[in-house]
């Protein structure tokens, strides 16, 4: 099947990347996929309520299944979870859907734009958030083919930076 040539917007919680998204997708005219309320639609149940019923492992497990569907959606612009980079599995399937835009963004520049951590469960979980953001970087570096530094900046000024560079690279 030929790629539908989505463009993936990943990083870390707090990045902006549902923000970002929302606006591309208004400016292009391109369809809007947030892959975690799709989830939360598929599923009838909230995130929260996933981790809680089957752990990270089985809110992993739906998060690949509904990411590969994408491969048969018209092309849009997708805001993934902060956590899709982490199997191989999933930045393969990125790469074959499109563009992957990495939205960079400090920790500290992460953490001022959470404003609810409580809907977040990795946020809850054993791996202090810090830790969590450190081990993810090179992660999302390997599978970014446009990095975006989005550290104080505002969401228009993510979004713009965005498309500049996507038109640069002639991907729009
Ligand atoms: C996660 C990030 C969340 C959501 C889930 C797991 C993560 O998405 O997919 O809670 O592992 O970083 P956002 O990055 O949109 O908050």
């Amino acid at each position: 099947m030929a790629s539908p040539n989505h463009i993936l917007l990943v990083g870390f919680m707090g990045s902006g990347k549902s923000s970002v998204a929302r606006r591309l997708s208004s400016i292009t005219g391109l369809s809007l996929i947030d892959l975690d309320y799709r989830i939360e639609v598929l599923e009838h149940r909230k995130i929260k309520q996933i981790f809680a019923a089957e752990g990270e492992p089985g809110f992993r497990a739906i998060e690949t299944r509904i990411l590969k569907g994408l491969a048969r959606e018209d092309r849009s612009i997708v805001s993934c979870g902060g956590g899709i980079i982490g199997s191989a599995e999933n930045r393969e399937t990125l790469h074959q859907l499109g563009t992957v835009v990495y939205l960079q963004v400090s920790f500290e520049g992460a953490l001022a734009r959470i404003s609810n951590s409580n809907n977040r469960p990795m946020l809850q979980g054993e791996i202090p958030p810090r830790e969590l953001y450190e081990g993810r970087l090179a992660l999302y570096e390997e599978v970014a083919d446009i990095t975006v530094d989005t550290t104080g900046r505002t969401v228009y000024q993510a979004a713009s930076l965005t498309l500049a560079a996507l038109k640069k690279e002639g991907i729009l």
